[in-house]
């Protein structure tokens, strides 16, 4: 566009809107953040406002689409939540002194990932804008991660292997923004979620941001830490020997210098204002849980709906503060593998649990508390409105009171609540002095300070108030000097204070009255005295604001020099309010305290699951035993039993607990000894993926073979119907094998839920396997679920009788009996399994001769001459083809 077709006003805008091509330019005239051309027609399509036009200049009329400044929070986060970034262009200088054009400059650039406004962040759940740097060899991708959430402080870095354990990651993180490198032949610029040119093997789901190249080079991004954390070396962030961790963390740090100018300002004592130094973690440190495991154990959400009602953490979430509610949010997605750290919470749940005046003036005490971690951040970054600080200053006043409370505490996370940093009781007490309780949440027109605090604040205000009495008394003085009973003192908006008079008694006004309007009935005028006096006031009033505004920044910028140590309290008690609510939950639904042990034990005592438990009316769920594990029980365990039983949900629950006992919580069992996973596996119920274009027998084979590919002896399994999405026998054989593998090979500890009861025979081949089933009771007419589990395996599945109750046609129920015992007398199948029976003399215990055959570990491998006996199996499911 030539420019000398445009006004000078215009040119700068375009030429702003060069320098961010990928975002949307909030250009700020007067009250109205403005957006022309192309953004103006975007934005009035997106958020259906009205679009306008302005002379631009000898180009005449461009669209135009504008929203006022006051609604600005409200329709940015719209805008941003539906991937879009915006460039914010704020005046830098009041337009009525500015000489020639008003100074104006982009201020911030607000990504899905830099949000810090309250409006735009969900208050339980981190905001995380993550960079990723990726190495692609010939065999293996090897990638850097670094991942913060400005509106905390959070700041990590991992460096690992493997494609899908970067998206594993990212998909416990669900970050809001990705920062990528460009690579060869990609440009710059964000894209949004579904985007079609999604970078080359990341998940489509996400908005990722296209970077230049060199703030991600190892010497850029290492000098980039260490000038920022001034430091001399990485060693002590742990990351020393990560470069790929390096460069993602550097990359990241130079995004938020670029685009969030006035937040991130070099703070006075060092580090960075917004940014906690990174630590570095591994992804071993952690019980790793993968994305299916995390959606079928349904912990933050339900697979159908997706909703948080029904989901663990629903039952879990009793923590009073939203820093509480997100740093329990953290836990249950990753869950530890430390057994010292776990024994720490569990200490900590179990002194709340056996004091319960502490814990109820604890939890009415944290009742009490704003998000300490936010406000951290919304004052580091100068942008926290007087309610904030408020806020803030009112959270920071508790601090004694907890300090009190816990004076007696015998754990180390509650003890250390007991030091007080005097530097934030002393900035509480400020604000609590300084500030008005309930200000307004705007900065300019007043109401934010406290009389008594300054002088000169207290002075102009005396001087208003008199002058404010004056005028109200105005109206008597002058009826007694007029003598005119009617006269009245009025206000507007037009010509502010006047006297007003009826047009009767017009003629009877002293002659220093000076008419200012004629109305029908009555006629208005001012004196020289009384628009000295508005005057006056009006001086004054601007001069209170200003001065209000300037002591509240001040007090804010105070604020800000203590935000990591406000930071460092908010995380203890983020921490405390998680445990809070642990311990409230094992009190109301009777939890008790898992003994964390190193060996592969896993034994559970009358367990429960924790959601349904909580959905049905209290003591009709059926608790259920375990024992997995060897030498302590079977490695494996083939659940069988009817429909609607409960299979599903025993199999569930046992993970559950597992996964609550390594995030240091109390679990719902009797009793409980768990030795620590590495990782829960998963495979349940049939979800169709269409969108990646996989059949729902594919996603099913897809994860079992990630299960068999990546389990080992220290992972919980889960299996839930395996084969069950393809032909009988297909899905019989793939389920015999992966079961079989499972228990010789991988040896993890294994639930393996059938309706295939020739897998019941697995006991008799292999020492490790045992069958349970989950018991009905039948009636005559009818089956009573009991919802037991007991040793043993089932053989029928009274699918049949769980179609009559769901409601199927009585003919349907009827035919499909008939059909049922046809199939049994004369299938293959059905001949198999009877002519099975006949071949093995029930002398000939297989089991004893496998003990005897199998190797000394008393574990076959698969070509071993326990294939005598495996042949079995098949000779019997085919016998007329053999
Ligand atoms: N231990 C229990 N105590 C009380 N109710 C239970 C118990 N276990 C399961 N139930 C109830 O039974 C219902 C069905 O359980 P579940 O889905 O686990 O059965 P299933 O054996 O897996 O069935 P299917 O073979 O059809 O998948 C649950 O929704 C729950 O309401
Ligand atoms: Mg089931």
């Amino acid at each position: 566009m030539d420019p000398a077709l445009l006004t000078p006003m215009m040119q700068h805008y375009v030429e702003l809107k060069r320098q961010y091509p990928h975002a949307i330019l909030l250009y700020r005239l007067g009250d109205f953040y403005e957006m022309f051309f192309q953004d103006a027609q975007l934005v009035s399509r997106e958020l259906e406002l009205v679009l306008t036009g302005r002379e631009a200049g000898a180009i005449g009329r461009v669209p135009m689409c504008g929203i006022p400044y006051h609604a600005f929070d409200r329709y940015a986060a719209q805008l941003v939540a539906k991937g879009y970034a915006l460039a914010v262009c704020d005046q830098m200088e009041p337009a009525d002194q500015a000489k020639g054009l008003v100074r104006r400059e982009v201020t911030r650039v607000i990504t899905p990932g830099t949000v810090i406004e309250e409006e735009l962040l969900q208050a339980r759940q981190n905001n995380y804008l993550a960079a990723i740097v990726r190495l692609r060899g010939s065999k293996q991708t090897v990638w850097g991660l670094a991942y913060a959430d400005i509106s905390t402080g959070e700041f990590w870095v991992c460096q690992g292997e493997g494609q899908e354990q970067l998206e594993q990651e990212l998909a416990r993180l669900q970050p809001a923004e990705i920062l990528l490198p460009t690579e060869e032949g990609l440009g710059l610029g964000l894209m949004r979620p579904g985007d079609p040119q999604a970078p080359l093997g990341l998940p489509g789901q996400y908005t990722y941001t296209l970077r230049p190249a060199e703030p991600f080079e190892l010497a850029t991004a290492r000098e980039n830490l260490l000038q920022t954390y001034g430091l001399r070396s990485l060693e002590g962030l742990g990351c020393e020997g990560l470069p790929l961790a390096i460069r993602a963390a550097g990359g990241l740090l130079h995004y938020l210098e670029e685009t969030q100018k006035n937040l991130v300002q070099p703070s006075p004592q060092g580090g960075h204002p917004l940014l906690r130094p990174p630590r570095t973690y591994q992804l071993t440190d952690y019980l790793i849980l993968d994305t299916q495991t995390r959606r079928n154990l349904e912990l933050t959400q339900t697979i159908r709906e997706g909703a948080f009602v029904g989901s663990l953490l629903w039952v879990l979430d009793r923590s009073r503060t939203a820093m509480g509610g997100r740093t329990l949010r953290r836990w249950l997605l990753q869950p530890l593998r430390d057994p010292e750290q776990i024994r720490l919470r569990q200490d900590t749940i179990q002194e709340l649990l056996e004091s319960p005046s502490l814990r109820t003036r604890l939890g009415s005490l944290l009742d009490s508390l704003y998000d300490l971690e936010r406000l951290a951040n919304r004052v580091a970054s100068g942008t926290a409105n007087p309610r904030e600080l408020v806020a803030l200053g009112s959270s920071l006043g508790k601090l004694p009171q907890l300090a009190e409370l816990v004076a007696e505490a015998q754990t180390p996370l509650l003890q250390s609540l007991q030091q007080v940093d005097p530097a934030l009781v002393d900035l509480g007490h400020r604000i609590e002095h300084t500030l008005l309780p309930s200000p307004p949440p705007v900065l300019t027109e007043g109401g934010l300070i406290r009389p008594g605090v300054d002088a000169e604040l207290d002075r102009l205000r005396q001087q208003v108030e008199q002058d404010r009495h004056w005028i109200a008394q105005l109206e008597k003085t002058e009826r007694e000097r007029t003598g005119i009973p009617t006269l009245k003192v009025g206000f507007n908006k037009a010509f502010g204070y006047y006297l007003s008079i009826s047009r009767a008694k017009a003629q009877q006004v002293p002659k220093e009255y000076i008419r200012k309007q004629t109305l029908t009935n009555e006629e208005r005028f001012i004196t020289p005295e009384l628009k000295e006096k508005e005057a006056r006031i009006l001086t004054a009033q601007t001069e209170i604001n200003q001065r209000e505004y300037e002591l509240f920044v001040q007090l804010r910028q105070e604020a800000g020099s203590q935000a990591a140590a406000i930071r460092q309290v908010a995380q203890t008690l983020a921490a405390v309010d998680a445990l809070f609510g642990l311990a409230e939950v094992a009190v109301q639904q009777g939890y008790t305290r898992p003994v964390i042990t190193a060996d592969r034990r896993l034994i559970i005592e009358e367990g429960r699951h924790p959601v349904v438990e909580k959905s049905l009316p209290q003591g009709l769920f059926v608790p259920n035993s375990v024992r997995l594990g060897s030498p302590h029980g079977p490695d494996l365990i083939v659940l069988t039993g009817p429909n609607m039983s409960g299979k599903s949900t025993y199999l569930r629950q046992i993970g559950l607990i597992q996964i609550l006992a390594q995030m240091g919580s109390f679990v719902p069992a009797r009793r409980a000894e768990l030795g620590l996973c590495d990782r829960v596996f998963t495979r349940i119920g049939a979800v169709d993926d269409l969108a990646t274009g996989q059949s729902t027998f594919m996603v099913e084979m897809n994860e079992t073979a990630n299960i068999l590919n990546h389990a080992g002896e220290r992972s919980l399994v889960l299996l839930d119907e395996i084969g069950r999405g393809t032909a009988t026998f297909d899905g019989l054989s793939i389920a015999w094998a992966v079961a079989e593998y499972l228990a010789t090979q991988v040896r993890a500890r294994t639930i393996f839920a059938t309706h295939y009861h020739e897998l019941n025979q697995l006991e008799t081949l292999l020492p490790n396997v045992a069958n349970f089933q989950v018991v009905v009771k039948e009636l005559r007419d009818r089956i009573i679920f009991l919802h037991q589990v007991q040793p043993g395996g089932a053989d029928r599945s009274y699918g049949i009788e769980v179609g009559r109750m769901a409601g199927l046609p009585q003919p349907v129920i009827e035919r499909a009996k008939q059909v049922l015992a046809l199939v049994e007398q004369h299938s293959r199948i059905g001949l198999g399994l009877r002519s099975q029976g006949k071949s093995r003399p029930s002398s000939n215990n297989p089991k004893k001769r496998f003990k005897q055959e199998s190797n000394s570990r008393g574990i076959p491998d698969c070509d071993a001459k326990a294939g005598d006996q495996l042949s079995l199996i098949p000779t019997s499911l085919y016998p007329e083809e053999l």
